[in-house]
Order: structure tokens, then sequence, then C-alpha cells
């Protein structure tokens, strides 16, 4: 077991890439703290980890409530006395042209994708710099990397947390934390379902599957691959890196 008794705090953990993120996580050992703002959802992956032999808890949490994050983070350390990984999960886009946006559609997604990881991360480093070690992984984009019509505000947002990755990384080295970021391309998740059953939006995703050149979209298990990755020790000379698993659709 890579990760054994290692606590792990994962955003967006009720459904998609977070909840695959615990239920492997745990696989190796981890105690996983699955966060979702839809409670329920956190809940039930939390009880498909333990049935599966792992430690889990589900805490009710939208990550764009300062407050509510620090109350969480301090409930998790206070328990455990020890946070080892964060992964930065939780996201979301509305696609539509960048003309057609509004200042409370740039609020939204800046809130959530950029400046909600901001205060989960804020939370969280106090208790890495005092144990003199952690790992912290963003779940960015393609999006944030090379653009993608329909995105603008959410690109910039990714975008973001590449900078952030990489100035983290910087000033936390001495501290022993390594900071690292995966930028997934098209990948079959309920967001991803939910966005195909919009007739234009489909057309253009399944349009754009024929030039992955795997072929296919990616699966939720495939980033959570990555994502073990940059939080075992197998990445324990990387940090500041951000990698794209995207069937090979972006190489640039
Ligand atoms: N699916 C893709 O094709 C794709 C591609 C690139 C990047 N991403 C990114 O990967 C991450 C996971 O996406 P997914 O496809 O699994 O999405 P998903 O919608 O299936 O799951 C996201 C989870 O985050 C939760 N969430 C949303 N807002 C939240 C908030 N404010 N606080 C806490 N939890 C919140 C949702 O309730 C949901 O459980 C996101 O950051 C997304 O932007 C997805």
């Amino acid at each position: 077991m890579q990760l054994k008794d290692q606590v792990a705090i994962i955003t967006g953990g009720g459904r998609g890439m977070g909840r695959a993120d615990c239920l492997l996580l745990a696989s190796e050992g981890a105690i996983v703290i699955s966060c979702d703002k839809i409670g329920e959802n956190a809940k039930a992956v939390a009880e498909e980890v333990r049935k599966a032999g792992g430690r889990a808890e589900a805490f009710d949490l939208d990550i764009t409530k300062g407050a509510d994050v620090k109350r969480v983070v301090q409930q998790v350390a206070d328990r455990y006395k020890r946070i080892d990984i964060l992964v930065n999960n939780a996201g979301f886009d509305a696609i539509k042209p960048f003309v057609e946006t509004t200042e409370a559609d740039w609020d939204f997604l800046i809130d959530l994708n950029l400046k909600g990881h901001l205060h989960v991360t804020h939370a969280v480093l106090p208790h890495m710099i005092a144990a003199n070690h952690g790992k912290i992984v963003f779940i960015s984009s393609d999006a944030g990397r090379v653009g993608s019509t329909g995105e603008a505000v959410y690109a910039a947002a990714k975008a973001g947390l590449l900078g952030f990755t990489k100035t983290l990384a910087r000033e936390e080295a001495r501290h022993n934390i390594r900071v690292n970021c995966i930028c997934p391309g098209l990948t079959d998740t309920p967001q991803l379902q939910h966005n195909i059953q919009d007739p234009q939006i489909g057309k253009i995703i399944l349009s754009v599957q024929k030039w992955i050149p795997l072929k296919r979209f990616g699966k939720a298990e495939e980033i959570a691959n990555a994502v073990l990755f940059f939080v075992s020790d197998q990445s324990s000379f990387i940090t500041g890196q951000v990698l794209s698993v995207s069937g090979g659709l972006t190489m640039v």
C-alpha cells in the first residue's frame, strides 16, 4: 500500500473524478475525506469506500464558502492529527460564447474554479507546513493550457491554477510539500454526460472525440491514476509540473 494511514482531502469527491480519486487512494491505504457541496453524494462515496474495505469520511462542503472550508479542515486536523494529501478537484463549467456571458457568470466560475481552491489550499497548508510534509494536486483542464471555445472564463480560472501550482511548488518546497497539476482532456464523467445532452454542445464534443489520437474519452479512473502518481512516492522528485491526461489531444 502506497498511502497507508495518510489522510487525503478530496474536493468534489461526490462523483466523477473525485469519486474515482476517493476509491483509488483508499485502496492504497489512505483515509479519504470526501468533500462535496452535494453532501449526500459525498456520503455515498464514503460508504462505497468503506464497503470496499477502505476508510473514509464525508463532509457537506461548498469550497466557495471560506469560513466553512476553515471549519471542515480544522475538524479533519483535530480528528486525525495530520493532513498528508489535498486533491483540489471540484469544478464546473457552463459553456457559452464569452460575448454572451454576464458578470454574474464570471463571478460564479472564478469563485469556484480558482478562488475555491485558494480557500481550501490556504486552510490546509499550515497543517502540512507544521508536519514538514504534504502533497497537493490541482485538477485544472487542458482548456486552461490551450483554450477551448465556449469556455473562456473557465479556461482563465483553470489557467490561473497553473501559475498557482508553480508558485506554491516553489514557496513550499522548503517544507517538503510537493505541488503538481493535472489537465484532463474530455473525460467521461457525469459533467461530460450532462454537456453531451445539450444538442449544440454535444455535437461539438462528439466531433472533438474524432481528433483524440486514442479515439475515445478518458475515464475518471485514468485521471485518478495520475493523481495517485503525484501523491505517492513514485513522484518524490517531481514538483511544480503540469500533466495533460487527454489521450494525446494536446501535445504542446
Ligand atoms: N470531465 C471532463 O471532461 C473534464 C475535463 C477537464 C477538466 N475537468 C475538471 O475535472 C474536475 C472534475 O470534473 P468531473 O468531470 O468529475 O465533474 P462532475 O461534475 O462529474 O463532478 C464534480 C463534483 O464537484 C462538486 N462540486 C461542484 N461545485 C462544488 C463546490 N462549490 N464545492 C464542492 N464541491 C463542488 C459537484 O457536486 C460534483 O460532485 C473539475 O474541476 C472539472 O473542471 C473535467
